[in-house]
């Protein structure tokens, strides 16, 4: 499907109500995560005939939708995570957001919704924290976390594309996204679930990955872990990822392991991106199978010396226990390993500008 040609600009139409400074102060002083939204968003719209119009930057308002819009009914919906990071001189920048625009438009194509083109993504976030950039914290670890997202408008019930979607971009402050701050976090191996199977969406970020995630996950939250992990669908016995994030494996000589994308894992910017820094530091990287034995024997043997799990919202977070069915299995002292420090290192240092941009990822907003 393809996009119409006239560039999409997102032009502001400011709130008339916007949130007062002392309760945006309040929030931002401790903002939690996905708990807060900004005064604005950017959408835009896209019919089958007209291609995407109606692009701009609105009050955050509720959305209208008719009751038989097919993403109420068959899920057709995708979305994005990134965020927009202060600098201590006080500017704003993203992280990679091509990379975000390219994995959205591969998240289209698997949907069978349109593809945005990249340079109406850049600047509905351009604009959006534009608009917004009081909201954008200042200090620690804190960011404005963006989540473009799209959804299948049209009202018809019969299953096929829809001919009508919006294209919405929302914004929230955020600190951590683990509510203990930074500890090693606990994982619940999934051996009666798994996320995603060969030919299926595990390598697209649609809402129905995550839905189908929620119940492992409250059975790993029964079983008093954070996380869950989940194995390969065909053989049970390829790690996979977490809900909402990816694995690493240090060993011992240093070198790091992350299982090799296999068709059912979503391809993390921050996985990829710390694949680039840790071979810019010398270190060996690896993307190949890891069974669930592995880790175990790797573990017990001290073969395996870290484990940390990445993504947008979680940054680096040490794995400090793995429990299944056959126990658990307790990794480092319950602190965080040196190679994850430095790794976790190395990237905050880019994103928040204390580091030479070497290869051109940062993007600045405002
Ligand atoms: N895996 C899943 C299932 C995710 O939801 C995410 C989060 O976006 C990631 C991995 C990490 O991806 P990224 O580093 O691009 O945030
Ligand atoms: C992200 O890291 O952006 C995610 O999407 C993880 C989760 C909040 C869904």
């Amino acid at each position: 499907m393809s996009a119409t040609s006239t560039a999409l600009e997102f032009a502001l139409r400011p709130s008339t109500t916007p949130v007062a400074q002392v309760r945006r102060e309040e929030i931002l002083a401790s903002p939690g995560f996905g708990n807060h939204f900004t005064d604005h968003m950017a959408t835009a719209t896209w019919t089958a005939d007209a291609g995407w119009h109606d692009d701009a930057v609105v009050p955050y308002a509720p959305l209208t939708l008719d009751p038989a819009a097919a993403v109420l009914h068959y899920a057709q919906e995708i979305f994005e995570g990134l965020k927009a990071y202060r600098h201590g001189d006080g500017s704003v920048w993203a992280f990679r957001p091509e990379a975000n625009a390219a994995r959205l438009a591969r998240s289209a194509r698997r949907l069978a919704l349109p593809e945005l083109p990249e340079a109406a993504f850049l600047a509905s976030v351009e604009q959006l924290v534009r608009a917004d950039e009081a909201w954008v914290p200042t200090g620690g670890e804190s960011s404005l976390y963006l989540r473009p997202f799209m959804i299948a408008t049209e009202a018809f019930l019969g299953v096929r594309p829809a001919r009508e979607v919006r294209y919405l971009v929302i914004a929230s402050p955020a600190g951590s996204y683990f509510s203990g701050g930074l500890k090693p976090v606990s994982i619940w191996l999934s051996e009666d679930y798994t996320r995603a199977a060969p030919g299926g969406t595990g390598a697209a970020k649609c809402g129905g990955n995550y839905a189908a995630s929620l119940l492992p996950q409250q059975e790993a939250v029964a079983q008093g872990c954070d996380q869950v992990c989940f194995l390969d669908a065909a053989e049970h016995r390829w790690v996979e990822e977490l809900g909402g994030m990816n694995l690493y494996f240090v060993h011992d000589d240093g070198s790091i392991v992350t299982p090799a994308l296999s068709g059912s894992i979503l391809e993390g910017i921050t996985r990829s991106s710390i694949l680039q820094l840790a071979a810019d530091a010398g270190r060996k990287v690896e993307e190949r199978r890891i069974g669930i034995d592995e880790w175990r024997e790797g573990v017990q043997s001290g073969r395996i010396t870290e484990v940390f799990a990445c993504g947008t919202a979680a940054v680096v977070t040490p794995v400090g226990r793995l429990v299944s069915r056959e126990g658990e299995l307790v990794h480092g002292g319950g602190e965080i390993g040196e190679v994850t420090q430095s790794i976790r290192t190395a990237l905050l240092d880019l994103q928040y500008g204390r580091a030479e941009d070497t290869h051109g990822w940062m993007r600045r907003l405002v």
